[in-house]
């Protein structure tokens, strides 16, 4: 490290040797600074008024100076600082520079890359069948509706036609909101069972002749096993005219089953019984898997069965009092089917929690 030598010979040549001596070890330190903090040492060092090179130079070299000399060694002195100030100064930028080139460099960005992509995700299976089952009716020139998940149990049993003490209002099946004993047993929420209280919704808003599906979220108090679950997803169907009759009914679920499962399914009816309709029918559709022939899946039956219908019981249009529902002169029919149901036989899954788990490895396939 430099210090600054005494001089006992103040001719110009020898001044300008001291001087040239100062000037080089001044490079040489400023070549081996590397950081900000090198840098102030750096500067304290030459520049501090207390015992800084350059007030040593003034010190050592201009206070003890021969008279006649003292002339000359000051002009040079006040050169040699200012140029040491200089040299100091741009010490200073250079290494800004470098660290700020070394930060650029550390975040270079390659905007040529392409994005990042986020995937925008599909629809999940569920609403993918739902959609489907819906778009199969609205080809058939249906009309889309949708009701309250949470009912009233008079749009969710009474209008139906269920008798006061009908099973299906157990709390065994049905989940009623908390805390409502003192309101009359009509006026008492639950979360709807079925999409069939929009049946009498729809006729509420819209007078016949009225063809109308309706997708929905329903809820009952089934403990989750490989087929059922507490919340699943229903899509009814209503068509009310004049002269509506069974083979309607019939012409018009064999189309859908086909549209959905391929034209080669068959579909056949049986005699069930629902409060709300009369006659009332189960719907099977030959077994998707053997074709009918019989097998595992069908339990060796060749049959699947799928979803409930019926025609609308005349007492379901009494409750509907206005807009022209009376039922000597129009009459409907109704069904309600089961989305997840439909997925599985559709999709072959398992279980149908996978529905409901959001594990992508199963939901991927659907993309
Ligand atoms: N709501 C019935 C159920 O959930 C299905 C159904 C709808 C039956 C319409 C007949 C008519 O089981």
């Amino acid at each position: 490290m430099y210090t600054v030598p005494k001089l006992d010979d103040y001719s110009p040549a020898a001044l300008d040797r001291a001087v040239a001596e100062l000037f080089s070890a001044l490079d040489a330190e400023t070549a081996a600074l590397h950081s900000e903090s090198d840098w102030k040492e750096f500067r304290d060092r030459w520049m501090a008024r207390k015992n800084g090179v350059l007030t040593q130079v003034n010190d050592t070299w201009l206070k003890a100076a021969p008279k006649e000399a003292k002339r000359d060694v000051g002009q040079r002195v006040n050169e040699l600082k200012a140029r040491a100030e200089a040299a100091i100064e741009a010490a200073h930028e250079k290494i800004h520079a470098s660290s700020a080139g070394a930060r650029l460099e550390r975040e270079r960005l390659d905007i040529t890359l392409p994005g990042i992509r986020r995937p925008i995700g599909v629809k999940h299976p569920v609403l993918r069948v739902q959609d489907e089952i819906v778009s199969v009716f609205k080809a058939m020139g249906y009309s889309v509706g949708e009701g309250p998940e949470v009912e009233t149990d008079y749009y969710n049993f009474e209008s139906l036609n269920f008798p006061p003490n009908h099973p299906a209002r157990d709390t065994q099946d049905t989940l009623f909101i908390a805390g409502q004993e003192r309101k009359p047993a009509r006026e008492r929420l639950l979360l709807r069972t079925h999409t069939s209280p929009v049946q009498i919704r729809s006729m509420e808003k819209l007078a016949p002749p009225l063809r109308i599906v309706i997708p929905g979220k329903v809820h009952r108090n089934d403990p989750l096993d490989a087929t059922h679950s507490p919340v699943f997803h229903q899509v009814e169907g209503l068509a009310v005219d004049t002269n509506i009759t069974f083979s309607d009914l019939k012409g018009t679920l064999d189309h859908a089953m086909k549209a959905l499962f391929g034209s080669s399914v068959k579909t056949r009816f049986y005699p069930s019984f629902f409060p709300f309709t009369e006659p009332s029918a189960d719907m099977q559709v030959s077994c998707i898997f053997c074709g009918g022939k019989g097998c595992r899946k069908c339990k060796f039956s060749g049959w699947i069965e799928l979803l409930g219908c019926g025609m609308v019981d005349p007492n379901v249009f009494g409750f509907v009092k206005h807009n022209g529902y009376d039922s000597s002169k129009i009459s409907g029919f109704a069904f309600g089917m089961g989305v997840e149901r439909i997925a599985i036989l559709k999709y072959e899954v398992e279980e149908i929690q996978l529905f409901y788990e959001g594990d992508v490895r199963f939901l991927e396939q659907f993309a």
